[in-house]
Order: C-alpha cells, then sequence, then structure tokens
C-alpha cells in the first residue's frame, strides 16, 4: 500500500511560510487575474487564487471580461496591467474562448509579471536551462512533492501522460533539468500502457481516467494532475486511486494533491516576482 502524498499539508506550510513574508514587506505584491467568461471550472480557480492571495496578504484583482471579448481589447487590458506600476503579477485564466489566440495574449504579458511562466522568454529560458522569472505553478509544485518526499529523480525514468503547454512540457523539462529519463505520451500514442508501465515516476495530466493499476509498475510513484467531476459528481482524478495505490510506492489523491500546490506555487510566483521587481 503506498504512501499518500499529501499536498493539501505541503501547500498548508508554503501558505504560512508565505503570510510570515508578506507581513514583514512595507507594500504588497499584487495579483491581477483575467478571467475570460463564465467557464464554470475557472470561476472556481479564480475564487481559490483570489481568497488564497487575501489570506496571505496579497493584493488580488480579478478582472471579468465578457465572453465576447474581442483578442484586441484584450490585449489592450494586458498592455494596460503592464504598464500599472502596482501590479507586479498578471495571470490569464485559461482556457480562453476559442476566437482567441492563447499564444496572442500570452506573448503580450510582461516577462517580469508572468506568474504562470508561460511567455515565450520565460517558457524559452526554462528549455535552456536559465532560471525563468517563474516555472509554471503546476509542474513547479509537482517538482516541490517529489522533493518534501525525498523522491529520487535523477536517473529515473519519469513519463508524463499529457503534452500541454501549461503542465505536460514544462514538466517534462523540469525533471529533464533533474536528470530524469523523461517520455511523454499523448493521445496519440501508440501502446500507452507498454510505456507507462516502464515509469519510475508516473505522472498524468489528461482530465480523463486513463491511469488503471495494469498499467503501473510495482513501486511507481504516481502523480494525478487531472481533475473533473465524475458521473456521480464526485471530484477525481486521471487514476484509478483505489486500485493503483495498492501497488504504487507513492500516489497524490485527487483532491488535496497536486491542486492545492498550484495555487500554492502560484502564490510562491506572486512573492518572487514582487521581490525581483523591487531589485
Ligand atoms: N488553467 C488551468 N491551469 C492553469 C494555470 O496554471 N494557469 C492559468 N493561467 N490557467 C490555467
Amino acid at each position: 500500500m503506498a504512501i499518500i502524498i499529501d499536498g493539501k499539508a505541503v501547500a498548508e506550510k508554503i501558505i504560512n511560510e508565505l503570510k510570515q513574508k508578506v507581513s514583514s514587506m512595507e507594500t504588497k505584491p499584487h495579483l491581477a487575474v483575467i478571467q475570460v467568461g463564465d467557464n464554470p471550472a475557472s470561476t472556481i480557480y479564480v475564487n481559490l487564487k483570489k481568497k488564497r492571495a487575501e489570506e496571505i496578504g496579497i493584493k488580488s484583482s480579478v478582472i471579468n471580461l465578457s465572453e465576447a471579448v474581442s483578442e484586441k481589447e484584450l490585449i489592450n487590458k494586458i498592455k494596460e496591467l503592464n504598464n500599472d506600476k502596482n501590479v507586479t503579477s498578471i495571470l490569464v485564466q485559461l482556457p480562453l474562448p476559442k476566437h482567441i489566440n492563447a499564444n496572442n495574449i500570452i506573448k503580450t504579458i510582461l516577462p517580469e509579471k508572468d506568474v504562470d511562466g508561460f511567455t515565450n522568454q520565460n517558457a524559452g529560458s526554462l528549455l535552456n536551462g536559465m532560471i525563468p522569472s517563474a516555472y509554471p505553478c503546476t509542474p513547479k509544485g509537482v517538482m516541490r512533492l517529489l522533493d518534501e518526499y525525498n523522491i529520487k529523480i535523477e536517473g529515473k525514468h519519469a513519463v508524463i501522460v499529457g503534452r500541454s503547454n501549461i503542465v505536460g512540457k514544462p514538466l517534462a523539462i523540469m525533471l529533464l533539468n533533474r536528470n530524469a529519463t523523461v517520455t511523454i505520451c499523448h493521445s496519440k500514442t501508440n501502446n500507452l500502457k507498454e510505456i507507462t508501465k516502464q515509469a519510475d515516476i508516473l505522472v498524468s495530466a489528461v482530465g480523463k481516467k486513463v491511469i488503471f493499476n495494469d498499467m503501473v509498475k510495482p513501486n511507481a510513484v504516481v502523480i494525478d494532475v487531472g481533475i473533473f467531476k465524475d458521473n456521480y459528481n464526485k471530484t477525481t482524478g486521471d487514476v484509478d486511486f483505489e486500485n493503483v495505490k495498492e501497488i504504487a510506492s507513492y500516489i497524490t489523491p485527487v483532491p488535496k494533491g497536486v491542486g492545492p500546490m498550484t495555487i500554492a506555487s502560484l502564490m510562491e510566483n506572486t512573492v518572487d516576482l514582487y521581490n525581483e521587481n523591487l531589485k
């Protein structure tokens, strides 16, 4: 039976450390979050981000824009925030409506205020082995969990299922930079099970139930980044937790696994960008 990785507890520890740091600051970091439209999942995440920020003493503003907003209007809003000296971090909640090209939006954000680490400059820095202004929040949270539980990364075969710019790709680079051997699988991968069975560290970031116990090597570390509602409206992840926990060495639950770490990483990034901007 696996050790259950307690993401909620690690996140709480990070939040408490940040509270201390922020309380001693004369002026406070200010996170601006833009939400376009009213995707229910996005609304939940945005509200959580605002709540956590306030708890820590970080200023936050949520800017709600209509689903019908044009790409140009959204770009202008970001430029306004780029120029606003009081705003130290900018986050555009994804996904965006189909008529907006997310890459055009992301590249408008000033890299020094890019709290997600999604801009070309920050993503490129990560790829080139330089230190970005911010590391993408979910991969950063996953790395932190592995480190908190002293899980060895060097030399291990890490298999990531999912190739998004938000999770799969940046996480692959972060694991590679720590000397893991990394395989990225996705919806077009042939013989997925044959590959996942080779993983010492298996990360799933798909958003559907895709990882079952016959796909997991005994004693593998299993990290579940997926979060969605099942047919009974219960929050669940990509991994068949009840069966996989019997063979894994470590496993993250959903909820209370990676989710709280994403928010904690965002708060850390907000504080770090603020400190960098002061320099
Ligand atoms: N949507 C899902 N995850 C994320 C994230 O980490 N950042 C942003 N901006 N949007 C998201």
